[in-house]
């Protein structure tokens, strides 16, 4: 399969930003309500996503403060679909070039223990893991943080 897809910033004025809240309840581990998205600082958080047209083939929201080197990715997903495709990787590729381009050296992320694609993906960008964090969540389960320099 080869998908061509196309990196735009989102914002919560974007026509695609409540196809992105529906994926994130549909297909996310661990969804947010629409409240939660409605109290994100968009000063300090990037809401990307890897478009086809008019639609969401992926979406990624990163934390970022000004002027700090450091992205934090709170969140990935790519539709069903499309997964195993090179169309995550594309995305993350193109995704990385443009936190580069801000000024970004490294990244970091929490992600579920259990989680094994996502940590197989992540792996496969260069990401290594740092250490485990036991009960991370709020249910008791445990979380990986990984981090890479870019
Ligand atoms: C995480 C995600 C973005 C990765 O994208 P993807 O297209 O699925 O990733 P890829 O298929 O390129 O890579 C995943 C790897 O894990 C492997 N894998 C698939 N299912 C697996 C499983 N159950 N256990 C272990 N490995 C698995 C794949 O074979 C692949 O490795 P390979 O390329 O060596 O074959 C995507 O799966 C997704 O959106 N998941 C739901 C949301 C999510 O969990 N986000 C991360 C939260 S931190």
């Amino acid at each position: 399969m080869n998908i061509t897809g196309k990196l735009i910033h989102i914002s919560p004025s974007s026509a695609a930003f409540s196809d992105i809240l529906k994926m994130d309840l549909v297909l996310f581990p661990r969804p947010w309500s629409r409240a939660d998205w409605l109290e994100i600082d968009w000063d300090h958080h990037k809401l990307m996503a890897w478009m086809l047209n008019d639609r969401v083939l992926a979406f990624a929201l990163w934390g970022r403060v000004p002027l700090d080197e450091t992205a934090h990715l709170l969140k990935i997903c790519v539709e069903t679909g499309v997964r195993g495709s090179g169309v995550s990787h594309d995305f993350w590729q193109n995704s990385v070039d443009w936190l580069k381009l801000q000024g970004v050296k490294s990244l970091y992320l929490e992600v579920e223990s259990h989680n094994l694609r996502a940590i197989n993906f992540y792996q496969k960008c260069g990401l290594k893991t740092l250490r485990v964090i036991k009960s991370y969540y709020s249910d008791g389960a445990d979380a990986q943080t990984m981090q890479m320099t870019v």
